[in-house]
């Protein structure tokens, strides 16, 4: 174990290696491009709530297109590139080896890519399966699920060459999200009737579900989980507060994630006993969130100071603050009394945004300005734009969350009182407003950081502004 404390709180393991990075610098321009895409998608969606006839007539602009596009384009190409990225640096570094394959490595970020593109071509074009989450039509899917294997392939293989004996946490995170999530996919896809990528009836949304939630449980929150483990002891110079609380953490949210996705479900005529079963581990689920949380907030203690120093290690530990929110806020939506008025409104997409946004994103940004330095060997372009870039999305994101909360609670208690949806709608068109000017921001925060990224990368040394 000395010698793993030994390489977290060093960079010097791997020094004598040639290391280039190519891997973690695609998903790294990968996770950047995307996020621009995906956020430009989203504000788009939020104008078209303003005012609906926008792009009425164009097909492939309408709100039921444009929707699809922004949440798999965030998922899937901003915010697990960002965290994957950040994986492939730590790694070798954690296992003391050399990446088992930098060309794998490259030809999976290119087959990302190209997955990523006909996946928005293709929902543009109205190809679509019509289930949330798992709209991507049977070839996307299956170069979806080759993506993954591929990642698996690489990582497993660098462990399988390893000469640190121990396994650090952050390593079983990865491991875990990447296989699980081929598997997950799979199933949740329904991959093995490629017309329909469907069951039928309610078992269908009972395996929608599994999968959905999965996406965040065992995809975002591991791979997020991995990546503040290797960053925070390191940007404090501490070492992690408790190994054995890590494996805690790691094996009851295994445990206990797997098999709440019925919570979506708790108004539908799904068997009463899944249900309970939802209900009971989605507020077990302060098991896994707390022991990984006190883990990381018991390491920074009284080293704050060395967190705000390190902008990388900033955006992590604000994403370590939004997973509390998100987790508390999630386990008490699972209560069926307050599922009754939080269901099926802005709620619940104000919740989304702190998860994915707030938790996983930031912490995907996180990666990102903590590795850039290292794998150019050279400072961030600029410290101020990231920044910058930090609190527009910090401001964004909160922002989001406060006016689509109280626009959820004002369209879900009137709904309870018999009121209609369409007669709300010109009350909470303020909110909309509001929310697509918030958008705006996190759209510029998202383009400041692919120029950083980019300058950082490709530019010339020390124009930083
Ligand atoms: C203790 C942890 C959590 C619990 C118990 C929880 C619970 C829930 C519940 C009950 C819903 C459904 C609400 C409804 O339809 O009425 C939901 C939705 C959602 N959650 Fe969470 N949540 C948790 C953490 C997270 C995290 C960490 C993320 C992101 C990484 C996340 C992302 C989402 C998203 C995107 C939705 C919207 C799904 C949709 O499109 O309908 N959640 N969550
Ligand atoms: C990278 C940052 C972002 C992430 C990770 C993200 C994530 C998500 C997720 C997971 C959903 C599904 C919510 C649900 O069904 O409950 C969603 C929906 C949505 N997001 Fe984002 N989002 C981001 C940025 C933005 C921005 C900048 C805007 C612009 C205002 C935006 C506007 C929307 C809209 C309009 C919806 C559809 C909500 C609805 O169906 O009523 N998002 N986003």
């Amino acid at each position: 174990m000395s010698q793993l404390k030994e390489n977290l709180l060093t960079d010097t393991s791997l020094t004598s290696l040639p290391q280039p990075h190519l891997t973690a610098r695609g998903f790294c321009l990968t996770s950047a491009f995307w996020m621009v895409i995906a956020t430009f998608a989203g504000l788009l969606g939020a104008t078209e709530l303003i005012a609906p006839d926008l792009t009425a007539n164009i097909g492939w602009l309408v709100f039921g297109r444009i929707r699809p596009i922004h949440i798999n384009l965030v998922l899937f190409g901003f915010v697990t590139p960002g965290l994957l990225a950040a994986a492939f640096y730590y790694f070798p570094r954690l296992l003391r080896t050399e990446l088992f394959s930098e060309r794998l490595g490259v030809v999976t970020v290119i087959a990302w890519n190209v997955t990523l593109v006909a996946a928005m071509v293709s929902l543009a074009m109205g190809y679509t399966q019509g289930r949330e989450y798992a709209e991507m039509v049977w070839p996307i899917d299956i170069m979806i699920v080759a993506a993954f294997v591929l990642v698996f392939t690489n990582l497993a293989m660098t462990v399988k060459r390893r000469r640190e004996p121990i396994l650090y946490v952050s390593v079983w995170y990865v491991l875990a999200a990447t296989v699980l999530t081929a598997a997950t996919y799979s199933l949740g896809n329904v991959i093995w009737r490629p017309d329909s990528g469907s069951l039928v009836g309610i078992p269908d949304a009972i395996l929608l579900w599994f999968y959905g939630h999965n996406v965040f449980g065992l995809l975002l929150t591991p791979l997020a989980a991995g990546v503040t483990y290797y960053i925070i002891p390191r940007a404090c110079r501490a070492p992690l507060y408790s190994h054995t609380l890590s494996l805690l953490g790691f094996w009851s949210l295994i445990v206990v994630y797997t098999h709440i996705g019925t919570h979506h479900l708790l108004q539908v005529p799904v068997p009463t006993w899944l249900k309970v079963i939802a209900i009971v581990d989605s507020v077990a689920m302060v098991i896994p969130v707390m022991a990984f949380l006190l883990n990381i907030w018991f390491t920074a203690k009284g080293r704050l100071g060395e967190i705000h120093a390190d902008i990388g290690a900033k955006f992590v530990f604000t994403g370590t603050i939004m997973y509390f929110f998100v987790s508390i806020q999630g386990s008490m939506m699972s209560l069926p009394q307050v599922q009754r008025v939080t269901h099926f409104n802005n709620w619940v997409v104000g919740h989304a945004h702190v998860g994915v946004l707030g938790f996983a994103g930031m912490i995907a940004l996180g990666g990102l300005y903590y590795i850039l330095p290292k794998i150019t060997n050279r400072p961030l372009y600029s410290r101020f734009l990231a920044d910058l870039q930090y609190w527009l999305v910090l401001i964004g994101v909160v922002g989001f969350t406060v006016v689509l909360t109280i626009a959820g609670l004002i369209q879900g208690s009137a709904w309870l009182n018999g009121e209609t949806v369409y007669r709300l709608l010109a009350e909470i068109h303020v909110y909309y407003v509001v929310r697509a000017s918030l958008g705006l921001m996190v759209f510029v925060g998202a383009l400041i950081g692919l120029y950083n990224i980019l300058q950082t990368l490709y530019g010339k040394a020390g124009e930083a502004p």
